[in-house]
C-alpha cells in the first residue's frame, strides 16, 4: 500500500496531514527518511512517525442491506448515501465493492480493502453475484441459453459472460453473473425484449444476505477469507 495510506491507517491523521508529516522527512520506513508519500510499502515494513512505530488497523469488511432509494456513494447525491445507515467511525475510508443502482436493493459489500474489493469487481475474477428479478412480460422461451450463451449488449463490443437463469415464476427469476457492468441485469433483459421492474441482489459468492433492509454487520472471518487471494 502507498505510505501515505499506512500512515492514515496507523494513526487519526488525514490524508493531507501525513503527507505533511511525509514531505518534512518525520516518516521513517526501514530505517530511512521517506518524502515520497507514494511509495509503496508493505505492512511488515518497519515504519515510524516521530519515532513511534507505527501499526496499521485491521481493515473493515461489512456487508448491509441496501435499501431502496438510496445511492452506493460516499456522500448524499440526488438520493441520500447508503453510509447513512451505517454508525461507524472514518467512513470515509471505505467503499463499495460492486455497486447498485438507486431503485436496486440488497446485498453490499463495503470495505476499506482494496485488493479485496478488486477480487469481487474485475471480471477476470468471476466471483458471482445472483440476483431476484421482477419482470414487467412473462420470460420468453429460450431466454435460459441465451443467457448461458452470452447477451450482446447495446454499446459493448464483447457478449456477456455466461450468466445462469432460474426460473421460479414466469416473471420472477434469479440471475447468476460474474461480470458487473454499468445496469448490466436491467440491459440483459432489454436485450431479450423484457423489462426489470424489481431488482435484489442475494448472494455475492459464498456471503448471503441475511440482515434486514438498511441493517449491517461485520464480515466473519471465513466470509472475508473467501475473497481473498495471496
Ligand atoms: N444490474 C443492474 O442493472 N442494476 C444493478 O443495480 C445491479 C446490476
Amino acid at each position: 500500500m502507498r505510505l501515505d495510506r499506512f500512515v492514515c491507517k496507523s494513526t487519526e491523521l488525514t490524508k493531507s496531514e501525513a503527507i505533511e508529516c511525509i514531505h518534512s522527512g518525520e516518516v521513517v520506513v526501514n530505517g530511512v527518511s521517506v518524502c515520497d508519500e507514494a511509495t509503496q510499502v508493505h505492512e511488515n515494513n518497519d515504519i515510524t512517525w516521530k519515532g513511534s512505530l507505527l501499526k496499521p488497523r485491521p481493515f473493515r469488511h461489512i456487508l448491509m442491506n441496501k435499501p431502496s432509494g438510496t445511492v452506493c456513494s460516499n456522500v448524499d447525491e440526488v438520493y441520500p448515501s447508503l453510509f447513512n445507515h451505517l454508525a461507524i467511525e472514518r467512513k470515509s475510508e471505505l467503499h463499495i465493492a460492486g455497486r447498485l443502482d438507486a431503485d436496486t436493493t440488497g446485498l453490499v459489500l463495503i470495505t476499506d480493502d482494496g485488493r479485496w474489493s478488486f477480487n469481487i469487481t474485475h471480471p477476470d475474477k468471476k466471483c458471482s453475484k445472483v440476483y431476484r428479478v421482477g419482470l414487467s412480460r412473462a420470460l420468453r422461451e429460450g431466454v435460459a441459453d441465451e443467457f448461458a450463451t452470452g447477451i450482446q449488449l447495446q454499446g459493448e463490443q464483447n457478449l456477456t459472460h455466461p450468466a445462469e437463469l432460474e426460473v421460479i415464476t414466469s416473471k420472477e427469476v434469479l440471475l447468476t453473473i460474474t461480470e458487473g457492468k454499468f445496469h448490466q441485469v436491467k440491459r440483459m433483459f432489454a436485450a431479450v425484449g423484457n423489462r426489470v421492474v424489481s431488482l435484489h441482489r442475494e448472494k455475492i459468492g459464498e456471503v448471503t444476505l441475511d440482515v434486514r433492509s438498511g441493517e449491517w454487520r461485520y464480515l466473519s472471518p471465513s466470509e472475508v477469507q473467501f475473497f481473498t487471494t495471496e
